[in-house]
């Protein structure tokens, strides 16, 4: 009895939705607990592919009560589509439940993220510019609207007034831009939103904490991750929540002695999307492989990932700030065709060897990837079901893996489907 967290451990897109859906088997409750819909998470099942970017990845299951906690920043406009996508695709939404407090995304923060990016010039953080840092920002100042605003309109109104008070100036003569309506918000939130957002919102905390109380097993499902962590992240280079374990209690009001077990997600080898350090980047024809075989392109934005080597150094790092339990490999197979595989284990920098992450930006920037080269195994791993069918080269890395980065591999992917997927615990 008690919550597993999710997290990613290296710059997104790991496979955090598959292993959602995977161990929510078992759950009564899958609760998001932080981004927004800069996350995209997928899920295929018999063939179907299911991109969700706030909804919980356990809504497929008919016992489960997906949750989208406080730590969450909400568009309502995508979070309503992205309900009709499921409805139009014979999913059951009725279960979906919002915190009453977590904060809301409306156009003025998406469009502030777009023109910061664009003073930033050269510099541009690369975000998805989906509103996610002005409206943690407005949440930091407190001036944010949250989702139970909307339930009263002479509140919303009024904070709205006060938040459009300071922005529209700002819009108008530093950005020569002009400034937001309050009348047109008001009016799209109350009318379309409103009626269809009100029967999910809810004290996250009793709904939560009951389950908890009667003794079931709830998922808390991280975005990002942890190099795009605030605080823990590559920061600038970063988004504006805290994907790590931490954040899971902050963000869905579960404290840490529930959590039991921390299921740290990694790819088989590395992508980042988006500006930032990164050791293990591939320049070469490997990199372009790994891309075209892994489709490493965005599932929100489309934008091709950046590829790179696995890296044990990172790994861990995210084992430290997530206290990790475990971790889950996915994308095995992208690798099947190479001969040989490398996997960083240590950085150098100026003639001295580094086997801690680097805390300062100016040293991870100049460091260069100690490599030890493992043999491919060339063999088609998607329709393996049993970790005993491993080819000997396969089941080698991944012990390389566990024994560099100090902890168990216990989940591991060899396709995007729901079955799979070894259980190395069963
Ligand atoms: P998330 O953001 O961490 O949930 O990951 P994404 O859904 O953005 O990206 C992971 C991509 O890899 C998706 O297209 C998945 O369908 C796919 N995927 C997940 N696990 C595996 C795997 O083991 N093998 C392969 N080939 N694809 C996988
Ligand atoms: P999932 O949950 C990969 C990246 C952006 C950018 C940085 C900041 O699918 O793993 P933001 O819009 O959050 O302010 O952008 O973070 N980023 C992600 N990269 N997967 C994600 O989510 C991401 N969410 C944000 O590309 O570099
Ligand atoms: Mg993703």
């Amino acid at each position: 009895m008690g919550a597993t967290v999710i997290v990613g451990t290296q710059w997104g897109d790991e496979g955090k939705g598959k292993f959602t859906d995977l161990l929510a088997r078992d759950m009564t409750q899958v609760v998001r607990f932080q981004g927004g819909h800069n996350a995209g998470h997928t899920i295929v099942v018999e063939g179907e592919s299911f991109a969700l970017q706030l909804v919980p990845s356990g809504i497929l299951y008919p016992h489960i009560t997906p949750v989208i906690g406080n730590g969450v920043v909400v568009d309502p406009g995508v979070l309503l589509a992205e309900v009709a996508m499921l409805q139009s695709k014979g999913v059951d939404t009725s279960t979906l439940r919002v915190s009453g407090n977590a904060h809301l995304i409306f156009p003025y923060h998406q469009s502030l993220d777009a023109l910061h990016e664009r003073h930033l010039g050269k510099n541009k953080l690369g975000t998805t510019k989906r509103g996610i840092g002005p409206a943690y920002a407005d949440k930091s100042m407190r001036t944010g609207l949250r989702v139970q605003d909307v339930l009263d309109e002479k509140i919303f109104r009024a904070k709205l007034e006060v938040v459009l008070h300071q922005l529209n100036p700002v819009m108008n003569r530093v950005y020569n831009k002009l400034g937001f309506e309050i009348d047109e918000i008001v009016e799209r939130v109350m009318t379309e939103y409103r009626p269809a957002l009100e029967p999910m919102v809810t004290d996250a905390i009793s709904l939560v904490h009951g389950a908890l109380e009667g003794g079931e097993d709830i998922l808390l499902e991280g975005a990002q991750a942890t190099f795009l962590d605030l605080d823990h992240g590559t920061y600038p280079y970063v988004t504006s929540s805290n994907p790590t374990a931490g954040g899971a209690c902050v963000g869905s009001g579960v404290g840490p002695r529930y959590i039991d077990r921390v299921v740290g997600v990694a790819k088989a080898y590395i992508t980042r999307v988006g500006a930032g350090p990164f050791p293990t980047e591939l320049f070469d024809d490997i990199g372009d492989h790994i891309v075209d075989v892994g489709h490493e392109y965005g599932t929100n934005t489309g934008r091709r990932r950046r590829p790179g080597w696995f890296d044990c150094v990172m790994m861990r790092y995210a084992r430290r700030v997530n206290s990790l339990s475990e971790l889950g490999i996915t994308k095995l197979d992208v690798l099947d065709q190479l001969d040989s595989i490398k996997v960083c284990v240590g950085y150098e920098h100026d003639g001295e060897r580094i086997d801690d992450f680097p805390y300062h930006q100016t040293v991870l920037h100049n460091v260069t990837p100690i490599y030890e080269e493992l043999p491919g195994w060339r063999t088609d791993l998607t329709g393996i079901t049993d970790r005993s069918e491993l080819p000997a080269a396969a089941a080698d890395y991944l012990t390389f893996i566990e024994e560099h980065c100090g902890m168990p591999v216990r989940l591991v992917g060899v396709g995007p489907g729901r079955e799979q997927v070894l259980d190395f615990a069963a």
